[in-house]
C-alpha cells in the first residue's frame, strides 16, 4: 500500500508570476518605465546582462497561456499588475491601455474558470516614484492608495482575491541595504524606512479594496518566510538567528498581525527605527482574509560581526542537498506554518509561491524530465499537509511558476516554471513536473513515492 496524501476537495491549486518577470513588452501602449526596467538596463546589475523587455512575452501570448493553464487544470492564477502600466508616473493620469490590458486578461481567466489572483506591487515601482524618493519616501504610500483604488473599481466586481505586496522585506532589504535588487541602494536605515512605508501602503491599499470592490474578494499579503535556525548553540549563534528572524519575519508580522513593532526592533537598532506616525500600525493591522506565504528555503544563521548593521549571516549546512539558488530543507514549509500559526493566528493561510530552480532542457523526444522539481513539490506538499492535519488552515497552494522568466538578478538562467520557455522562439513546453501538477489537482492529491513521479 502507499500513501496517498490527499488534500480538501475545497483546496486551491494554481501558480504564480509576476508582471515583469513575464510580461515584457516594457514600452508598449503607454507603460511608464519601472525601476526594474531603469535597474536591468544598467550595466552590471544582471549576472547574464539579460533584462525583462521581451521576457516570456505574456503581454502578447496570454490568450495561449491561458490556454495552457486550462490544459493543466490550474484553478488559481497568481499575477502582479505593472503599476507603472497602469499609471506611467506612478500617481495621476491613468492609462486606459495598460487597464484594459488587465481586464481582458482577467475575464480570459474566469472565461477559463480559472480564478486571478491579483497581486498589486510586485517590485516593479515607477521609476517616475522613484525619483521623488521611492518607498523610504511616505508620499510613495499614498500614491499605492490611488493605484489600488484605480485597479479596485476597474476590476473589483470580478477578482475574488487580491495581494497587497509580495515579499515586502525582499523589496526594502534586497533593494535597499544589498542593493542586489531595485533600486539597488546600500542604506540600511532606507531600507527600514521602506519597509515601514510599505506597510502603511499596504494598509491603504486594504482599505481602498474593501470599499471599492463590490464583490466582497479576499484580500491578503504575500511574505517570505524561511525556517530561521542558528548555524550553532553557541549564544552568539543563537542571537544572531534572532535578529535575522526579527527583520525576515517579525519585522512584517508584528505590525500586520499585532499592530505594533517588535520591542526588540527599538531596543536593538535603535538609530535605525523608522518614522513612525500616529495611525500608521492601525492602518496595517486591519484585518486579513488570508496570509500569503512564499516558501523556499531555510535560513541557517551565524554571528558575524564583519557583516554591518545585523552582524548575521546565512551559511550553507554540509550536506544537504541544494539547488541553483537554496538549500532544499522541505520540513521547513511545515516549521514556518506552525510557527506562523501559534503566534499569529491568521484567518486562512495561503501559500502563494513555492518552488525551485532547476537547469532544464528539452530532451530528444521534446520532453523535459525535471524530476527534481516534481520531486521538490512532493515533498514540501507532504509538509504542507502534515501542518494541516495539525489545525494550520492552508487553503491554496500555488507552485513559483507557470512559465520560465526573468529570475530578477540571475536573469534568465533559473528556471522556475512547470512550462518550459524557449526564449528564442517562446515556444512553451509543459515539463513533466507539470503534468504531475495537473494529475495532483485532478485527483485532489498523490501517491507519496518518488517511483511514480
Ligand atoms: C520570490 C519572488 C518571485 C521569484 C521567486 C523565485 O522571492 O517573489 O518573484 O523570483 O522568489
Amino acid at each position: 500500500m502507499t500513501d496517498f496524501v490527499r488534500f480538501p476537495d475545497s483546496f486551491i491549486w494554481g501558480t504564480a508570476t509576476s508582471a515583469y518577470q513575464i510580461e515584457g513588452a516594457w514600452q508598449e501602449d503607454g507603460k511608464g518605465p519601472s525601476i526594474w526596467d531603469t535597474f536591468a538596463h544598467t550595466p552590471g546589475n544582471i549576472q547574464d546582462r539579460s533584462t525583462g523587455d521581451t521576457a516570456a512575452d505574456f503581454y502578447h501570448r496570454w490568450p495561449e497561456d491561458v490556454a495552457l493553464m486550462r490544459s493543466l487544470g490550474l484553478q488559481a492564477f497568481r499575477f502582479s499588475i505593472s503599476w507603472p502600466r497602469v499609471l506611467p508616473e506612478g500617481t495621476g493620469r491613468v492609462n486606459p491601455a495598460g487597464l484594459d490590458f488587465y481586464d481582458r486578461l482577467v475575464d480570459g481567466l474566469l472565461a477559463a474558470g480559472i480564478q486571478p489572483v491579483v497581486t498589486l506591487f510586485h517590485w516593479d515601482l515607477p521609476q517616475a516614484l522613484q525619483d521623488k524618493g521611492g518607498w523610504p519616501s511616505r508620499e510613495t504610500a499614498d500614491a499605492f492608495g490611488e493605484y489600488a483604488a484605480v485597479a479596485a473599481r476597474r476590476l473589483g466586481d470580478r477578482v475574488p482575491a487580491w495581494i497587497t505586496l509580495n515579499e515586502p522585506w525582499v523589496a526594502a532589504f534586497a533593494g535597499h541595504y544589498t542593493g542586489d535588487h531595485a533600486p539597488g541602494w546600500r542604506d540600511a536605515k532606507a531600507a527600514l524606512q521602506a519597509a515601514h512605508t510599505q506597510l502603511i501602503a499596504h494598509g491603504q491599499a486594504v482599505q481602498a479594496l474593501r470599499s471599492l470592490c463590490s464583490n466582497h474578494p479576499k484580500i491578503g499579503i504575500a511574505l517570505t518566510l524561511s525556517s530561521v535556525q542558528p548555524a550553532s548553540q553557541s549564544e552568539d549563534d543563537l542571537a544572531a538567528a534572532g535578529r535575522y528572524d526579527l527583520i525576515l519575519t517579525r519585522l512584517f508580522l508584528d505590525p500586520l498581525f499585532h499592530g505594533r513593532y517588535p520591542a526588540e526592533l527599538q531596543a536593538g537598532f535603535p538609530g535605525l527605527f523608522p518614522d513612525v506616525r500616529p495611525g500608521d500600525l492601525d492602518a496595517a493591522s486591519a484585518p486579513l482574509d488570508f496570509l500569503g506565504i512564499n516558501y523556499y528555503s531555510r535560513d541557517v544563521i551565524r554571528h558575524n560581526p564583519d557583516i554591518p548593521w545585523i552582524q548575521a549571516e546565512p551559511v550553507q549546512p554540509e550536506g544537504s542537498p541544494y539547488s541553483q539558488m537554496w538549500e532544499i530543507y522541505p520540513p521547513g514549509i511545515y516549521e514556518v506554518l506552525a510557527r506562523v500559526w501559534r503566534d499569529y493566528h491568521p484567518a486562512s493561510i495561503w501559500i502563494t509561491e513555492n518552488g525551485v530552480p532547476v537547469p532544464d532542457g528539452v530532451d530528444a523526444d521534446g520532453r523535459v524530465r525535471d524530476f527534481r522539481r516534481t520531486a521538490y513539490l512532493l515533498d514540501h506538499l507532504v509538509q504542507v499537509r502534515r501542518a494541516m492535519d495539525e489545525g494550520v488552515p492552508v487553503e491554496a497552494y500555488l507552485v513559483w511558476s507557470l512559465l520560465d522568466n526573468f529570475e530578477w538578478a540571475y536573469g534568465y538562467k533559473m528556471r522556475f516554471g512547470l512550462v518550459y520557455v524557449d526564449f528564442e522562439t517562446q515556444q512553451r513546453i509543459i515539463k513533466d513536473s507539470g503534468h504531475w501538477f495537473a494529475r495532483v489537482i485532478r485527483d485532489h492529491g498523490f501517491a507519496a513515492v518518488k517511483e511514480q513521479i
